[in-house]
């Protein structure tokens, strides 16, 4: 590939650490490592509260004291993620839940307690029982962000992470994007903590950054990133017609208190599908509308929340975001339909972060370490942010040692596709129900990216998401089954040989490439 190389140095720094984001998984990771002594340097490229973690609407699953186990806990994440979770990720992740929640509590967060003083838990899809802890009703991400904020880590705000640079000995540091110009932190370790890759569609839940850089930088250090072709879509997004970009999120605690999704005439539309019904996983549910808006011709269906005492009170955010569309949940049915919403995979790790280049860990929405598997159980990511955030920011006194130097300060060219271009084809192509004619299509659609020199953070963002988006679909064309929240509408079934993540790697070439499920992978 030809193309201007730019220089990056009109800056430097020094650290032990460079975190890259400011949601739950990067502010607990720099908060842990700073405790342990080291030098961190945390970048964030939007403001302290546009993350995917402000958002955050139902809560942190979190087994209690009554009625419920961690193998519970456990068994419920495990048949969500429809054969491909690791066991032995969920065990962990799902028994540090309590110490993780602790440290929150700690810090100050408060979560919502009933008259008796006893923390109140909700129910969201395929949880078997009450276990969802929530703060200001449906507000649980900002009292998350709120607190993690509090405890006073310094950010450096509208800084983007552009290129991790990495040489034989492992990580070197990072060339950023700051009000100053491109700049290089000289630093052995670094974590992604950069969220979600929403973006990649026309429609969704998520803020305007989650634009997969974090699966761009592992991807162009030497990283393995896996489980891509999950992508969850949230069955119950607020609809408007022609709405595009961030749509409101209506919890799926709302159906755990008790509305009901139906079609224009009233129908149900679940019954049947799903002993869980409205709560089954969101998988199940999301395909389920998809279904009934393909037989019935709409692209919405309903969410009837009327049955629900108190409704602004325990819902306040959707209760605004409803009244701005117009739409009084006391007596209006709310138009809802699926929307991406969560990676379930993304950089591979183990139970510390750490990913199989030396010295680069991931931690958040951006790291697969197992726990989702194919589809990721509700409120389940705050958690694994809190749990992984904690033990990679531990990790990382490990690379204190190593002498780090960025030698080498260039910006090579990148595969780029306007974004508007990379979010029609993921959205006409690789949306809840997906086939091989259409994933070939949008394979045509993404090879058109041209090679450039990103010289701003939009153009950092498109080139994140062109290249995720090309490693997305190749592993949903090689995935000839429907699993999880991978759903092919001409493979219809689960095929047991393909119980197996895929995994892919940029080549010494800039080549994607992926390991086969049908043969002996890496995972
Ligand atoms: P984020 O919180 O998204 O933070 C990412 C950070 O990285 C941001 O600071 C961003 O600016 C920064 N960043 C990105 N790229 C760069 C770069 N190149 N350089 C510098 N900085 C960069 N999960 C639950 O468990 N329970 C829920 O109830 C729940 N509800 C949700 C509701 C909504 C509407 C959404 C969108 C998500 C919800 N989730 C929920 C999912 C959960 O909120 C996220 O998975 C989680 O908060 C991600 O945290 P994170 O720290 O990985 O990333
Ligand atoms: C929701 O509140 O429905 C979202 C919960 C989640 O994504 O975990």
């Amino acid at each position: 590939m030809t193309g201007v190389r730019r220089s990056a140095s009109t800056w430097e720094a020094d650290a032990d650490l460079v975190v890259i984001g400011g949601g739950v998984a990067g502010l607990t990771a720099a908060r842990t490592a700073s405790l342990l002594g080291l030098r961190v340097l945390t970048l964030s490229k939007g403001g302290p509260t546009d993350t995917a973690t402000q958002y955050a609407q139902g809560g942190i699953a979190v087994v209690g004291d009554i009625d419920d186990t961690e193998d519970a806990h456990a068994a419920d994440t495990i048949a969500a993620g429809a054969g491909l979770c690791d066991p032995e990720a969920v065990k962990s992740i799902v028994g540090a839940g309590r110490h993780a929640v602790g440290i929150l509590t700690d810090l100050g967060a408060v979560f919502d307690q009933g008259g008796d003083g006893a923390v109140l838990r909700t129910r969201e899809g395929g949880h078997s029982t009450r276990r969802i802890i929530h703060a200001g009703g449906d507000a649980t991400g900002a009292e998350v962000q709120r607190a993690l904020g509090a405890a006073g880590m310094p950010v450096l705000f509208g800084a983007a992470a552009a290129r991790v640079v990495a040489s034989v000995d492992g990580v070197q540091g990072v060339i950023a994007l700051s009000d100053n110009g491109f700049g290089v932190i000289h630093a052995p370790a670094v974590l992604l903590a950069t969220g979600g890759f929403g973006q990649l569609y026309a429609c969704s839940t998520n803020p305007a950054g989650a634009t997969a850089d974090g699966i761009g930088l592992a991807l162009s250090a030497g990283a393995m990133v896996a489980d891509l072709e999950f992508v969850q879509f949230h069955p119950t997004v607020l609809f408007a017609a022609g709405g595009l970009g961030r749509r409101p999120l209506i919890s799926e605690a709302v159906r755990g208190e008790g509305a009901r999704l139906v079609d224009a005439t009233g129908a149900g539309v679940t019954e049947g599908v799903h002993p869980l019904g409205d709560l089954a996983p969101r998988d199940v549910v999301s395909k389920a509308i998809a279904e009934r808006m393909r037989a019935t011709g709409t692209d919405h269906v309903y969410l009837d929340a009327r049955g629900i005492g108190g409704f602004a009170k325990r819902f306040p955010t959707i209760t605004t975001s409803c009244r701005e569309a117009g739409i009084d949940p006391r007596h209006d049915l709310i138009p809802v339909a699926p929307a991406a919403h969560y990676q379930c995979g993304g950089v591979v790790t183990d139970l510390y972060g750490r990913t199989d280049v030396p010295g680069l860990y991931a931690a958040g929405e951006v790291a697969r370490t197992g726990l989702h598997g194919a589809n990721r159980l509700a409120s389940n990511s705050l958690l694994e942010g809190l749990v992984i955030g904690e033990r990679a920011g531990a990790a990382a006194a490990e690379r204190r040692e190593v002498r780090a130097e960025v030698l080498d300060t260039v910006l090579s060219p990148q595969p780029v596709l306007p974004r508007a271009q990379v979010q029609q084809a993921m959205t006409a192509h690789a949306g809840v129900v997906r086939d091989g004619a259409g994933l070939d299509l949008a394979t045509a659609e993404l090879a058109h990216a041209a090679g450039s020199v990103p010289g701003d953070i939009a153009a950092l963002e498109d080139s994140a998401l062109t290249v995720t988006a090309q490693a997305l679909v190749l592993a949903a064309r090689l995935r000839t089954e429907s699993r999880g929240c991978h759903t092919r509408a001409d493979y219809p079934d689960a095929d047991d040989s393909q119980r197996r993540s895929i995994a892919v790697r940029l080549t010494t070439d800039g080549v994607l490439a992926a390991t086969d499920p049908r043969l002996a992978g890496v995972l």
